[in-house]
């Protein structure tokens, strides 16, 4: 499949309402094999809400959902899953005292020998496989029967995404895989992410940071209070555009013109908020340096 070819996943004008709350409204976009797209937007912006409806949880109220060129209506995450769809959630379902390769194989263990209950569980073949299926991927992971809990952050989402990867995942959906990480076991999970891509996968990434996103997107997605400002590609969307989008800058300098304001509507209370105003210049001038510094890295 090329990467202009029919997307993989793509919806158009989905709209998605509980109760009186509008979490998207006529939002399209589009994922193609090869290419990682990620998902901007601040909390509330309607990411996890537009993620779920991509993996079977949530059903549009509007608008429609295709995979492979062809319209589909999951009832269940399990139908999203048979098409190739695999979610891997922040808060992973892993349990760690178990093996690196039980942790792989959870809910579809590899049995050999015999019938019904004597059946059992196929150790050695779960360790190879867990073992080579990680080493594909770019982590050498010397003993698959080490527990789960021992690996870094960073690592266990590396076994659900190799995990996903086995399981024929044509599409990789990532909520937030790099929030918790350090700098070192970020890039860890961005350089699977960049393998999966590799592999033909399409590849849905949520984060907040910026630097991540820029360093493996191809595309960007931007959502706002449910709605999408429009997909860019990495030409169309500058760095510095989108550091400043995603750090809240403008919320900031919108806010200390405002108070400002106040300051000068009401010259009583102009001491004390002429004080907080200066604050936040401060904490502006402060992220912006942050970020600035960010980019040269
Ligand atoms: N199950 C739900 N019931 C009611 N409101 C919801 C539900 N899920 C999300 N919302 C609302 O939809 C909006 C988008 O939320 P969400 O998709 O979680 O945003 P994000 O993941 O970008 O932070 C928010 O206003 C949120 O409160
Ligand atoms: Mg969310």
């Amino acid at each position: 499949m090329s990467q202009n070819g029919t997307p993989l996943i793509e919806v158009r004008n989905i709209s998605k309402f509980f109760g009186s709350v509008i979490a998207l409204s006529d939002v399209s976009m589009a994922v193609r094999a090869g290419e990682v797209m990620c998902l901007l937007g601040d909390n509330g912006a309607g990411k996890s809400t537009l993620i779920k409806t991509l993996s079977g949880v949530h059903r549009p109220d509007e608008g429609q959902y295709l995979v492979e060129g062809e319209q589909v209506h999951f009832n269940s995450p399990r139908d999203a899953l048979d098409r190739g769809i695999a979610t891997v959630y922040q808060d992973l379902a892993m349990i760690p005292l178990m093996s690196i390769s039980r942790n792989f194989f959870l809910g579809s263990e590899p049995t050999r020998g015999g019938w019904g209950p004597f059946k059992r569980y196929d150790v050695k073949f779960s360790d190879r496989v867990a073992r080579e299926e990680m080493l594909k991927m770019g982590i050498d992971v010397r003993d698959p029967a080490q527990p789960v809990g021992t690996l870094s952050g960073g690592e266990r989402q590396c076994v659900a995404i190799a995990r996903a990867v086995y399981f024929g995942a044509k599409v990789l959906i990532l909520d937030e895989p790099t929030a918790a990480l350090g700098v070192k076991q970020a890039g860890v999970v961005l350089r699977y992410v960049a393998q999966a891509r590799a592999r033909n996968l399409g590849v849905i990434l949520i984060t907040h940071n910026p630097h991540h996103a820029y360093a493996v997107g191809d595309r960007f997605t931007i959502l706002k209070r449910g709605r999408t400002f429009g997909t860019f590609t990495k030409a169309e969307l500058a760095r510095e555009e989108m550091v400043r989008m995603m750090s809240g800058a403008d919320e900031l300098d919108a806010l200390s013109h405002e108070l400002a304001e106040f300051a000068r509507a009401d010259s009583g209370a102009g001491e004390e908020l002429g004080e907080a105003e200066r604050h936040l210049a401060q904490a502006l001038e402060e992220s912006e340096e942050v970020f600035s510094h960010g980019l040269e890295e």
